[in-house]
């Protein structure tokens, strides 16, 4: 049997058909018709006026940044429980992250925590320029709660939905919420197209600024003038024809996925000391990612034993996100929280959960995880 992957790509005929496409009508460039198509299918797919296609999640989330004016000087809250990403595109602006604990029920960012956060910084007269909310592996943050708290004080917020495409919350989808959402069709996300990204927005104006910044900011000009910086972050025509192809398939990923996750909740319901990522009340998650914690008093091994003996039996696993306020790189940022996130870095484990998996492979893992040796004293 071959090994089994986390997340790996799932194509479709749709997505070879327009990627053929777009290289044989030489639209071989960061701009062309499948990215027009794309940007305009996009934006319908989460319900904003306008997406600009570019050449990743980090720079969708960069480019947001710089377009609510972030500079040196500024702070931006955002969710401690993530991926590098979030917290890099604040340190590309200069500005100084505070990194903000996740809530038990959702994992991501707790509204309570914030709450009180937004109301001391308020009372002290150095409120954050933006909080930037991260949507956890498949999952919506809670922005029943969270957006009014922003909005209270008159806080831009910035989704960051590179791991929720094809969410629902409160029946908005991912990507809907805040000033602008940033998402990534990263190799690893619930469709690819090898690399890109996208910023939704509902402003004409940041749509258009963003697609000006994102070409270098060529001010108009026969020759090449420039009055601002710019970036070189624009999408490529043939990973854009891809996308389009991926965008076609997403409700079938998502059922796989979802399918993915029932099966083991269903598989580990009887096994004792291993639970499962909640879904919130009001959100359907995609479950991206299938993630478990590991009480290894109770289930008689830890989460890095299980880790390791599915490597052994060529299974990819991953341990959850190491939190960003626990990260050499970002030693010294302040962080508001109770430790949550520090428990699901402790005990998390992400399953196997590409759209792709078989049911054969499903079984495989829980085998491996149900026979891994237990080394815990006073298992059960
Ligand atoms: C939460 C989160 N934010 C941002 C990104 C960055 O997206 P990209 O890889 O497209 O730059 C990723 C994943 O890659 C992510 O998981």
């Amino acid at each position: 049997m071959s090994r089994i992957l986390l997340s790996p790509p799932h194509m479709s005929d749709a997505a070879r058909e327009f990627l053929l496409d777009a290289f044989d009508s030489n639209w071989v460039a960061p701009m062309g018709p499948h990215v027009d198509a794309l940007e305009i299918e996009f934006a319908a797919l989460l319900r904003r006026e306008h997406a600009v296609a570019l050449s990743s999640g980090t720079a969708a989330l960069h480019l947001a940044l710089v377009m609510l004016g972030i500079e040196a000087g500024d702070e931006v809250y955002t969710s401690t429980l993530t991926f590098a990403a979030t917290a890099n595109s604040v340190r590309y602006t200069a500005a100084t992250p505070v990194f903000v604990d996740s809530e038990p029920s959702s994992w991501n960012m707790d509204p309570d925590l914030l709450a009180e956060a937004l109301a001391m910084a308020s009372r002290e007269n150095r409120l954050p320029k933006a909080v930037l909310v991260v949507d956890l592996y498949g999952q919506c943050a809670d922005y029943g709660r969270i957006l009014p708290i922003c909005a209270r004080y008159d806080v831009p917020v910035v989704e960051d939905a590179a791991e929720s495409l094809g969410a629902y919350y409160k029946g908005q989808p991912a990507g809907a919420f805040g000033d602008m959402a940033a998402c990534s069709f990263n190799g690893n996300k619930i469709i690819t197209a090898g690399g890109g990204g996208m910023l939704a927005t509902s402003r004409r104006s940041h749509a258009e600024r963003a697609r000006f910044l994102a070409t270098q900011a060529r001010d108009p000009a026969p020759h090449y003038e420039h009055s601002t910086l710019g970036f070189n972050y624009r999408m490529s025509n043939l990973i854009a024809a891809i996308g389009r192809g991926q965008v076609q398939v997403l409700r079938d990923r998502v059922a796989a996925r979802r399918a993915n996750n029932a099966f083991y909740r269903s598989a580990l319901s009887n096994v004792p000391g291993i639970d499962f990522m909640p879904e919130i009340k009001d959100g359907d998650s995609t479950f991206w990612l299938t993630v478990i914690t590991v009480e290894p008093e109770a289930f008689g091994a830890s989460r890095d034993d299980i880790y390791q003996h599915l490597a052994e039996n060529d299974i990819e696993s991953r341990p959850a996100w190491k939190p960003m306020h626990l990260q050499p790189v970002y030693a010294g940022c302040q962080y508001i929280g109770r430790g949550v996130a520090d428990d699901i870095f402790r005990r998390g484990l992400c399953l196997p959960s590409g759209s792709n998996l078989t049911s054969r492979d499903l079984e495989a893992v829980v085998e491996q995880i149900v026979h891994t040796p237990r080394a815990v004293q006073g298992a059960a």
